[in-house]
């Protein structure tokens, strides 16, 4: 079979190779499951359609369900994220359908998705999404092919909330494995993945010194406590704004300054959100920043700086350096927007180091492959990544880093299941 992409440039095919090759030397876990995938071909016949960024790792995930005996479209979760020697790879080189150009409008990225969705006259059996684009598309634009699809996965946050209203609207067509919700994704890939390439994205874009400067982080999730614990380490004063008490009293317990962004908005001169939320710096805002404050985004959607409202505001429009907008408002005050709001470790760096996409792609693989034994018949729903593979994540990556725990005794066994020992 003849593979079909649209790419940038084929001539960057063999740096996408060796940067693939790089990233998977970190990734033990999924390299393991990729040589068990080649014997066991576990998804032999299977044609997955998947909207992931277009980085190293994902090539290594779909080198894995393609060694699983899948046929695998791949097209992009964000136009911003796309590496473009990593696409040429992945189609030249590895033979795996790639839609996915760096930079791409908006039709062109809804185009890739129709390719990525389409196997000749026929639909996908799985949907492996990072951020319900491809979910959304097939539910609204191409309902055609829903009839054959058996079910899917979902890598984020915010694209798990969103199946969660398409369920509670009764829209959702197919059951979808919450990716996001194993432990060993999120506590891993959303705090020490984004923690660290949302810092490696802003260093990258600006190369400013962190320590002394005052950081705002909107929302104290998994990705936001992350970041506020690398930002300080790096001496930067650390601020935090949150809606959720609960995330707030932590913030505030863990030595950060807890503001409303009214507040914090005049006193930062960086400003990160990573909340999954929409306008959450806004025109108040952008009225009390000081001159130069730097704005970016590692959430998931663009949505969170409302960047219509700061071009409108602004009298003049700059671009210093790539990746850098600079709009001056009123009095002469300069704001810089990295990324054009985007998430700014994606687009400004290279997103999460491997080894930590080792985990969260070890666990697409593994649910992909549960899905294929157990989703026939199944209610449509969003579902947990059952415990089991969870644990196997876990206790392969262990080994992976040489890394030994205990295991219980026979008496610590019989006691943790029973109730009659006490004071
Ligand atoms: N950049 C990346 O590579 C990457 C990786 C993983 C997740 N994400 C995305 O990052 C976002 C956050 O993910 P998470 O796992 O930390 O989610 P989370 O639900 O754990 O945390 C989000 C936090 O934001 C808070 N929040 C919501 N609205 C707010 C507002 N207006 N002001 C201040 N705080 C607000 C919430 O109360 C919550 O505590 C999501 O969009 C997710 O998809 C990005």
């Amino acid at each position: 079979m003849t593979t079909a992409y649209d790419i940038k440039d084929a001539s960057l095919k063999d740096a996408g190779v060796g940067r693939i090759l790089w990233a998977e030397r970190s990734m033990p876990v999924l390299r393991a499951i990729r040589e068990r995938f080649e014997k066991e071909k576990p998804l032999e016949g299977m044609k997955i359609a998947a909207c992931l960024h277009v980085t190293t790792e994902t090539a290594n995930l779909a080198r894995t369900l393609q060694a699983g005996g899948a046929h695998v479209r791949l097209c992009a979760s964000n136009p911003l994220s796309t590496q473009d020697e990593t696409a040429a790879a992945l189609a030249l080189e590895y033979g795996i359908d790639t839609f996915a150009v760096r930079g791409a409008e908006r039709d062109h990225y809804y185009q890739h998705i129709d390719s990525a969705l389409t196997f000749g006259d026929e639909g996908p059996d799985i949907t492996m999404d990072d951020g319900a684009d491809l979910v959304s598309q097939l539910h609204s634009k191409r309902t055609n092919l829903l009839d054959g699809v058996l079910a899917g996965t979902e890598e984020t946050t915010t694209g798990v909330i969103r199946l969660r209203s398409m369920t509670a609207d009764g829209a959702l067509k197919y059951p979808i494995i919450a990716v996001n919700d194993a432990d060993t994704k999120h506590f891993f890939d959303n705090r020490y993945g984004t923690g660290q390439s949302t810092l490696d994205g802003i260093l990258r874009a600006t190369n400013i010194l962190l320590a002394g400067m005052d950081v705002v982080i909107a929302g104290y999730g998994w990705c936001g406590r992350g970041l506020a614990d690398r930002a300080r380490g790096m001496g930067a004063r650390v601020i935090i704004t949150e809606i959720e008490p609960v995330r707030a009293l932590q913030a505030h317990m863990d030595g950060f300054t807890v503001l409303p962004m009214a507040e914090a908005a005049k006193i930062g001169d960086v400003f990160v959100t990573l909340t999954g939320d929409k306008h959450v710096l806004r025109k108040e805002h952008f009225e009390a920043m000081k001159d130069g404050a730097i704005l970016c985004n590692s959430g998931h959607f663009d949505v969170e700086i409302d960047i219509p409202t700061l071009e409108e505001m602004a009298s003049e429009h700059r671009t210093p350096k790539p990746l850098i907008d600079e709009y001056v408002l009123s009095g002469g005050r300069s704001i810089f927007l990295l990324a054009q709001g985007r998430l700014v470790n994606l687009s400004a760096a290279e997103g999460h180091p491997a080894s930590v996409m080792d985990m969260s792609f070890a666990n697409q693989a593994l649910s992909s492959e549960w899905l294929v034994k157990n989703a026939e018949g199944m209610e449509p729903q969003v579902l947990s990544v059952p415990k089991e593979i969870d644990r196997d994540v876990a206790r392969l990556k262990l080994e992976c880093m040489g890394v030994r725990i205990d295991t219980l005794t026979a008496e610590q066994e019989k006691y943790l299941s029973s109730w009659e020992e006490g004071t």
